[in-house]
Order: structure tokens, then C-alpha cells, then sequence
């Protein structure tokens, strides 16, 4: 890619202490090739890998490794708020731990923490730690944090021992931080609208009418839309906000009727709605505007229906617009699944069988199948990251056959 075409974006490229260390040198040469500004930021032990003396020849600026030792006096916040992407290769276990847990005991992980760019993560490491449930649950965390990860391949490592953990190639990190920073992921451009969690519906002024949603799956959804380079936006009831991002709003809504209001407006300009919201289907139909107390005697509560958000929004789908729905079931889930699909008119209907183990709600995985009126995809027990990735596909699938969709940028290429 010709340097032109990026102009002047940052990017802080982290090097931890790994045995492929030398390969960011590489990484480092191809991204200044690409015009990308490239400020090296080590960690202290990456040091006894390799010479700062090389980053600070090839990258744009020197490379630093101190939070004390360097000429600006507040050296993360400097790096962190300036930069357009913090990449770092390789990223070792120690370092993953220290990301997930918050820590900010040197200048690269002080600058993740003051910085809203997008992250990319590189791990290497021998296959016993690359497997290891610790490290498993830290890139889990990272994940849901919106960080992408590059996978690491299989191959000879360190010592004569091969496996799985090496350093995914210099090419291949490269093409990634620069697919990132040109908003290329095969949703760029696109408007993404997410619904999440359970509506509450208020009996009184300390009680509502829930259900056991956790949101997990709809955050999953707008995390992956966000690694796949869609604008999001994410209505959700959960209070525990998802990170900032750039291309990310959120819309905190409790009710059916508020989640409809913001659906409403959200999706006006949306290429894709996803309704991964457990929506109540009832609720009282009286508010007490104090607390009910025994001495009340036992509510007569009365239900209504919410309005059918679902429906009202493929009632006025623009052209060319995907929209998804989810179905929680216990009974024949397929069959129903099928049927709510055809009487919503949605494209995709996402059903998920909550009666079996590990399946929906509170749980981090899920097992669905994907409904489409020409075909069915099943997709077995999985990461809700990964039932998210596989919803997304079909989406970029319905999204292609429809050439003449509006784009909501023109950045991508
Ligand atoms: N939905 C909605 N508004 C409602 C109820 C559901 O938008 N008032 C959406 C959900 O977000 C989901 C889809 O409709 O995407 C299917 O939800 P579900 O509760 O399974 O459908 P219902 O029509 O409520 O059918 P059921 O009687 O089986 O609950």
C-alpha cells in the first residue's frame, strides 16, 4: 500500500519478551514502508531480546521503554491519546495477564490504559502456555474488550519444540493493522444497530418484570461488528458499558418501550439490525408510583402486551437493509424458530435451545442454528464471540447479494 494512502496515522507497536521478538522488527520496517508513522514502545525484557537501538533506526520515532527515562514527563499519556492503533507483537502470557488485568506497571501496558484506539494483539508462546486456561480466560477478556487477536500459527518454536504459538507472520500482522486503520473488515462502512439484554418493565417504583438474559450474546455481536469495521450501535439494558471506541454508541435503555424508541430511531439509517434483546412480551399495565407493602394485600397485577419491536422495524425496512432476530426456545426450537422467522419477515432467525447445557443465558457460550428462508446453518457449542463471527458471515453473505445497499461511508476499499 502506497504511503498516500494512510497519511500520517500513529501507531505505537509493543514489543514484549518473547523469542520473536526479531520478527517486530520486521513488522516494524513494513509499516514505516507503508507511511505509517510507527513510535516502538518496548518492555523492559523485550530488551534481552532485542536492541532498542534497531526500533529507534527503523520506526519513526525512538523507541522507548520507560515510563521515567524519556524526554516528555507523562510518557503513556502522550503515546496513548495521539495514536491511531497500538499494536503489539509478540504479546507473551506475563504480558496478556497484565493487559486483561488492568495493570500498568510498565510504559506499554500504562499506555493501553490511556488509550481509546483500537488494539491488536499478537500472541507467541510455547503451545503448554498458549493452551493453558489462564491464558485462554485473559484473551477471552481482551476479546470481549473489542481487542483483535491475531492468532498465533503452528509451527517449529523456540528450543526444538514445535506446536502451536508461534508469532503469526510479519505479512500477515501487518495486513491486519492496516486493514484497521483503513476501516477495511468486510463491515466497513456499514451501520450496524445491536439490541442486548432483558427489558424491565416496572410494577413499582422498586420492582420490575425481567428475564434472564445477560446481554452477553448482543455485546459479543456489536464487539464483532466493531473488529469488522462497522459503525455500531449498541441499545442495550446492561449498565456494565462496553469499552469506548471509536466507532461505537451506545444507547442505555431499560424498558420495551424506551428499547423501542431508540430502535426506532437507531435504525433508520441502519444496514443491518440485529435484535439479540430478550424483549419482556409483557407488562403491568399499572405503575404504582410508591412502593407496594403488604399492608397493600397481595397486587392484583395486570398484563399487557409490549409492542412487537421485531415486527414494527421490518414493517418499514429500507431497501437493501439485513435484519436478524434471536429466538430463546424449550420446545422444538426449530420448528418455532422456523415459523417466528416467516411470520417476522426477518432475514435470519437465530435460535438457541436454553433448556440444554451451557446454551444461552449467563453462560459465556452458546449453540445456535442460523435460519435464512433458502437454508440452515448449525452452529455447535461455541464462544458467544465465535456464534457472533459465524451470524456476521451470513450477514456479509445477504449483505453481498444486495450490490445497490447505501453505505454509510466511503472509506472502504
Ligand atoms: N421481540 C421484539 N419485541 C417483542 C418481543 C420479541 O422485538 N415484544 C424480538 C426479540 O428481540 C427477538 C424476536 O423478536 O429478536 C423473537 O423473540 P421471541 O420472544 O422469541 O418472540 P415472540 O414473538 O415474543 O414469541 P414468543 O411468544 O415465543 O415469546
Amino acid at each position: 500500500m502506497a504511503a498516500s494512502e494512510i497519511p500520517a496515522k500513529r501507531v505505537v507497536l509493543g514489543v514484549t519478551a518473547g523469542i520473536s521478538a526479531y520478527k517486530a522488527i520486521e513488522v516494524c520496517r513494513r509499516l514505516v514502508d507503508a507511511g505509517v508513522h510507527v513510535a516502538p514502545v518496548l518492555t523492559p525484557d523485550a530488551m534481552r531480546f532485542v536492541g532498542a537501538a534497531t526500533f529507534s533506526a527503523l520506526g519513526s520515532e525512538p523507541a522507548q521503554s520507560s515510563l521515567f527515562e524519556g524526554s516528555s514527563p507523562i510518557p503513556h499519556t502522550a503515546l496513548g491519546q495521539a495514536d491511531d492503533l497500538v499494536v503489539v507483537a509478540p504479546a507473551t502470557a506475563d504480558f496478556l495477564a497484565r493487559y486483561a488485568a488492568g495493570m500498568a506497571n510498565d510504559l506499554l501496558t500504562a499506555t493501553l490504559l490511556a488509550t481509546r484506539a483500537p488494539v491488536v494483539v499478537c500472541p507467541a508462546m510455547h503451545t503448554e502456555m498458549w493452551e493453558h486456561p489462564s491464558v485462554r480466560e485473559n484473551l477471552a477478556t481482551l476479546v470481549r474488550r473489542v481487542v483483535a487477536v491475531v492468532p498465533p500459527g503452528e509451527g517449529p518454536l523456540a528450543a526444538g519444540d514445535v506446536g502451536v504459538g508461534r508469532l503469526a507472520g510479519p505479512a500477515d500482522i501487518v495486513a491486519v493493522v492496516l486493514g484497521m486503520l483503513g476501516s477495511s473488515g468486510d463491515l466497513a462502512g456499514r451501520r450496524v444497530v445491536v439490541s442486548a439484554g432483558g427489558t424491565r418493565e416496572p410494577l413499582d417504583p422498586v420492582r420490575h418484570l425481567s428475564n434472564r438474559s445477560s446481554g452477553k450474546q448482543g455485546h459479543a455481536l456489536a464487539s464483532a461488528a466493531l473488529r469488522r469495521g462497522a459503525e455500531v450501535t449498541l441499545v442495550t439494558t446492561v449498565s456494565t458499558p462496553m469499552p469506548a471506541h471509536p466507532r461505537l454508541s451506545v444507547v442505555r435503555v431499560d424498558t420495551a418501550a424506551e428499547m423501542e424508541a431508540a430502535m426506532g430511531i437507531e435504525s433508520e439509517k441502519a444496514d443491518v439490525i440485529v435484535m439479540a434483546a430478550a424483549v419482556a412480551d409483557f407488562r403491568p399495565v399499572k405503575v404504582a408510583n410508591r412502593k407496594l407493602t403488604k399492608d397493600d394485600g397481595i397486587p392484583d397485577i395486570v398484563l399487557e402486551q409490549t409492542p412487537d419491536i421485531l415486527r414494527a422495524l421490518v414493517a418499514r425496512r429500507r431497501p437493501g437493509q439485513v435484519i436478524v432476530g434471536f429466538a430463546a426456545e424449550t420446545d422444538e426450537p426449530l420448528r418455532r424458530a422456523r415459523a417466528k422467522r416467516a411470520s417476522k419477515g426477518v432475514d435470519l432467525m437465530v435460535v438457541n435451545d436454553v433448556s440444554a447445557p451451557g446454551v444461552g443465558f449467563d453462560h459465556d457460550t452458546n449453540a445456535v442454528t442460523i435460519i435464512a428462508q433458502d437454508a440452515e446453518h448449525e452452529v455447535p457449542l461455541s464462544a458467544k464471540e465465535a456464534v457472533a463471527d459465524a451470524v456476521l458471515d451470513e450477514v456479509v453473505e445477504l449483505l453481498g447479494r444486495d450490490q445497490g445497499a447505501p453505505r454509510a461511508r466511503g472509506e472502504d476499499s
